[in-house]
């Protein structure tokens, strides 16, 4: 199925407002779009111990994994900006492309990542974020 970019840039808005974020006040959502229709999402989570923060698009994959989830991972969308304000564009960071890398090569799909930002939206692939990935066809 072919994901709508706005819906799943609202729903990646939506999941931002749930981000907590006390120590950088810097907010974040991510929406994954499946084949199957489902939307997955998350948001950033902190900790007093600051490295052990979670970006919104690692737990959105931990939650579809921890669903079940194997593949099928056909679009992301990723908006952030401080105190949940639109800035400039957000792209998931290096930890997270890994973490998203994980289903995309399980499913043999490369998503397309759709970045929301004050001056527009960044579409990218996966493949182009993360090229030569390593992954779990790797170790198959
Ligand atoms: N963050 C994300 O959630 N995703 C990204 O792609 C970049 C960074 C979060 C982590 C931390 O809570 C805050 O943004 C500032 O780094």
């Amino acid at each position: 199925m072919t994901h709508n970019r706005d819906a799943l840039i609202a729903a990646a808005k939506s999941a931002k407002a749930k981000a907590y974020a006390p120590y950088s006040n810097f907010h974040v959502g991510a929406a994954l779009g499946f084949a199957d229709g489902a939307v997955v999402t998350g948001a950033n989570t902190e900790n007093a111990s600051y490295g052990l923060t979670l970006c919104a698009e690692t737990n959105a994959i931990a939650k579809a994994m921890s669903d079940g989830r194997r593949g099928g991972l056909e679009a992301v969308a990723v908006v952030g900006g401080m105190h949940g304000e639109p800035g400039p564009t957000v792209t998931p960071c290096g930890r997270c492309r890994q973490v998203l890398n994980e289903l995309a090569q399980l499913g043999d799909t490369d998503p397309v990542i759709w970045c929301d930002g004050e001056d527009g939206v960044l579409e990218l692939k996966l493949s182009a974020l993360l090229p030569h990935a390593f992954g779990p066809a790797n170790l198959g």
